[in-house]
């Protein structure tokens, strides 16, 4: 790759859209993504920069043909998939679409392994734009590697740009070949659930479990724009209603609360992260498209230099971690814990670049704006993050 190609190519920022699983798990129907598709025009979060609109998992026919090509389900999309791809174009929106790097998806329907370029040359004729692609079915002996690469060079084939976004749950560190097999972001664990924490013995990582993995894993480095380490898709808004809650083994008595909504959002900005809506648009609260929406954060998100935040200080109920940002940086003051606390870091222990003696500080929450000369402290309520972008005068 040239530095030219570099700088213009796809995924120069983290992908931005909504994915149909935490919202309709394997019950997807045609009908849910118009509506989603619908739903992003009219509640303005396509004008936010939501742009991708993913079929997740059950899109397929149970057969393939006898070239082992895909086709819809013809109840759940009669159209097909191409007449689907066009209503989503047709609202300003990017089109994408699932498989998995192995025999079946994990719900069991075909999938793409060893069928990759007839796969790849059908995505494109039917205008997809980026394909989610999983690591279920049967692998018939092949190491991850082989398998993406296989899928990265098919797409790569293709007369049509296609987001690559590598969903192999970090197994074989994905983050240290996904860039090479041609990804633009790849999953770092296994499926958030909506919830805060879970127990071993459920399934997937609560919202502060993924938190704790990432900054266990240490994988900042991996990051740059046009490639993006992605800890799954958001949660924001969902609770034990969503379909993908009813769908896997996790106990989920209650929605997020909004400070868990919010702390989430703000970390997934904080990271740097693919922000992939997994909630049913058609019926979203006015506070969460604001949360969705706050402009402050997605600019935190989407920085040019493409940084993942990362700790500077961790405990059991503080938590203090920023991420370096074109003009300064963003700080984020976790209360991890089940009271109010104070919480105070001098700009010193954070990435803010320390060129000066004063700093502009502004609130992400409320957009207030001050100066320090390098403390900041907030009052912070339980599972509440504040979030700064600080700034070198
Ligand atoms: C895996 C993925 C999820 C989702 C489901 C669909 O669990 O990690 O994000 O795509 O498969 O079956």
């Amino acid at each position: 790759m040239t530095d030219d190609e570099s700088e213009t190519g796809l995924a120069r920022t983290p992908p931005m859209g909504w994915n149909s699983w935490n919202a309709h798990s394997c019950e997807v129907t045609a009908t849910d993504i118009r509506d989603a598709a619908d739903a992003l025009v009219e509640t303005g979060l396509r004008e936010a920069g939501y742009e991708y609109v993913v079929v997740d998992d059950c899109w397929m026919a149970e057969e393939t043909d006898e070239g082992g090509r895909l086709s819809a389900d013809p109840e759940d999309f009669p159209n097909g998939v191409s007449a689907l791809g066009d209503y989503v174009h047709d609202r300003g929106l990017k089109f994408g679409l699932y498989s998995s790097a192995g025999s079946h998806t994990c719900q069991g329907y075909p999938a793409s392994l060893g069928r990759e370029r007839t796969h790849a040359e059908q995505f494109a004729d039917w205008g997809v734009d980026y394909l989610k692609y999983d690591n279920c079915g049967n692998h018939r002996g092949r190491d991850a590697v082989s398998r993406y690469a296989a899928m990265g060079d098919a797409l790569a084939a293709v007369d049509r740009d296609i987001v690559y976004s590598i969903c192999e749950w970090g197994q074989s560190g994905s983050w240290r070949w996904g860039r090479n097999v041609g990804g633009h972001c790849w999953r770092v664990a296994d499926d958030a659930v909506a919830k805060w924490q879970t127990s071993g013995e459920e399934f997937g990582l609560g919202i502060a479990d993924i938190v704790d993995h990432v900054a266990a894993l240490g994988i900042a480095p991996a990051q740059a724009p046009g490639g993006w380490n992605d800890p799954d898709m958001l949660q924001v808004g969902n609770g034990p209603d969503s379909a993908q809650s009813q769908h896997e083994p996790t106990d989920i008595h209650r929605p997020l609360t909004d400070a868990e909504n919010r702390t989430h959002f703000a970390f997934w900005c904080l990271l740097g992260a693919p922000l992939m809506i997994g909630t049913d648009l058609t019926d979203i609260s006015a506070d969460l498209l604001d949360l969705l929406t706050n402009e402050h954060l997605l600019a935190i998100d989407r920085d040019p230099l493409g940084l993942q935040g990362t700790p500077d200080r961790r405990g059991a109920t503080q938590e203090v971690w920023s991420k370096r940002l074109h003009d300064g940086a963003a700080v984020a003051l976790w209360n991890r814990g089940e009271e109010p606390t104070d919480i105070r870091v001098d700009i010193d222990e954070t990435a803010v670049p320390t060129a000066g003696d004063r700093y502009t500080v502004r609130d992400c929450w409320s957009g207030e704006q001050w100066e320090t000369c390098g403390d900041l402290s907030a009052r912070v309520d339980p599972r509440e993050t504040a979030v700064f972008r600080v700034s070198p005068r």
